[in-house]
């Protein structure tokens, strides 16, 4: 196992599936769960499968379909749940149960009425059920990010001892800095002494826009796997997006930190999660918004049309997105006007743009964004001055 990959755990189908209005039926899951297997993920959590019937019957159905990735089924630290999602990973090649508890103070007093010891134990247990399944058990350690080091670290050392292949350190509550996320990973790379034993994950909220941030400090820091889901989705404020981390190591080799996701994919997969959960995306989202690559005012559009790296620092093909745009708005310049009439087949002089941007600029004062069908009018109408 090279010890610069970055394993990328998709929770789409589970902490992105938790969003008010994103429920989806077996058949939508199993769809969206190939995509994900095809853009390149290493572990699917396909979902809760003790929560419902129905989401019982995803967890299953997918883990009989999913050759290539890891399917994964989450649980409470209750003996019942790890049963069944035991049950429900029974047909699957390569199956994790991802099992776990509130470690924070407040999760100890307030959730469970219980003590430091008490939840220690609960873990450990958890941790051994769970290995009566499958040798592939994640703990995680709910709101680590608000759990005290030293205890945590006591936590995730017993859950390694105990068989836990892979130790989630979720900031449950988005509460994190991205210093304070990536120092809780570092002592915990130095604190815990079989952490050689387990790989680490990120799973970061969104509540505070950190959670991208947040898994690349934890990763800079020693984590070895982020949980993710597309276009951010997750309860409230969301989790970390797949295509943000992806694209970020892409971005910043000097990382020396790599995953597998096939980034042409990216575009592609986030509209079919938009529209298979009914959700939309922002337009400024990052990589897959739809001004993610389009440039309206005049000093962008006249930087980008001399050279598109002045204002993009990403290609759009290299994550399948559609090729930039110049949107004119009466922010716009001469040059994209002009650019965008030699795109319909006009060629104006400079004194033809002088006239035209003036008229132009009348109509963007107007509208929103003039289109094409805008123009035409203008550029036909200087064209018969012209003869
Ligand atoms: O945010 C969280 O802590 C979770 C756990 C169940 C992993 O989603
Ligand atoms: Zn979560």
């Amino acid at each position: 196992m090279s010890k610069n990959k970055i394993f990328i755990f998709d929770t789409t189908l589970r902490d992105g599936e938790q969003v008010p209005g994103c429920k989806l039926n077996t058949k939508e899951k199993i769809e969206l769960a190939l995509a994900l297997e095809d853009l390149g993920v290493d572990i699917i959590e396909a979902g809760f499968p003790i929560s419902s019937p129905g989401d019982f019957e995803s967890v299953s159905e997918i883990s009989k379909i999913i050759k290539n990735a890891t399917v994964c089924g989450l649980s409470r630290a209750v003996e019942k749940d790890i049963e069944v999602a035991g049950q429900a990973l029974k047909h699957t090649k390569r199956g994790r149960i991802h099992t776990g508890i509130g470690t924070s103070d407040s999760h100890i007093k307030s959730k469970f009425n219980s003590t430091r010891e008490e939840i220690l134990k609960r873990a450990v247990q958890a941790v051994k059920w769970a290995r009566n399944f499958t040798d592939d058990v994640e703990f995680y350690a709910e709101d680590a990010g608000r759990t005290e080091n030293e205890y945590l670290a006591r936590v995730v050392e017993a859950v390694i001892a105990a068989g836990a292949t892979t130790v989630n350190i979720p900031d449950t509550t988005g509460y994190c800095l991205p210093t304070q996320y990536g120092e809780k990973i570092a002592y915990l790379m130095n604190n815990v002494s079989n952490v050689d034993k387990a790989v680490l994950s990120c799973h970061c909220h969104n509540d505070l826009g950190l959670a991208t941030a947040n898994s690349i400090y934890g990763a800079i820091n020693g984590a070895r796997q982020i949980e993710c889901t597309i276009n951010g989705l997750g309860e409230r404020a969301g989790n970390t997006s797949l295509e943000e981390v992806v694209m970020v190591l892409r971005q910043h080799k000097q990382l020396d930190l790599y995953t597998a996701i096939k980034a042409e994919k990216l575009n592609p997969i986030s509209r079919l999660v938009s529209e298979t959960m009914r959700m939309p995306v922002q337009p400024n989202k990052a990589i897959v918004g739809a001004n993610a690559f389009s440039h309206s005012s005049g000093i962008h559009q006249d930087g980008f049309l001399k050279d598109a790296q002045t204002y993009e620092i990403i290609n759009p093909e290299e994550v399948g997105a559609e090729s930039s745009k110049i949107v004119l708005t009466a922010r716009s310049g001469r040059s994209a006007l002009a650019y965008r009439f030699k795109n319909l087949g006009y060629d104006f002089n400079r004194n033809d743009i002088d006239v035209l941007y003036a008229q132009f600029l009348e109509l963007a004062d107007k509208l929103k964004e003039v289109k094409d069908e805008d123009l035409q009018p203008l550029a036909e109408a200087q064209k018969t001055k012209q003869q």
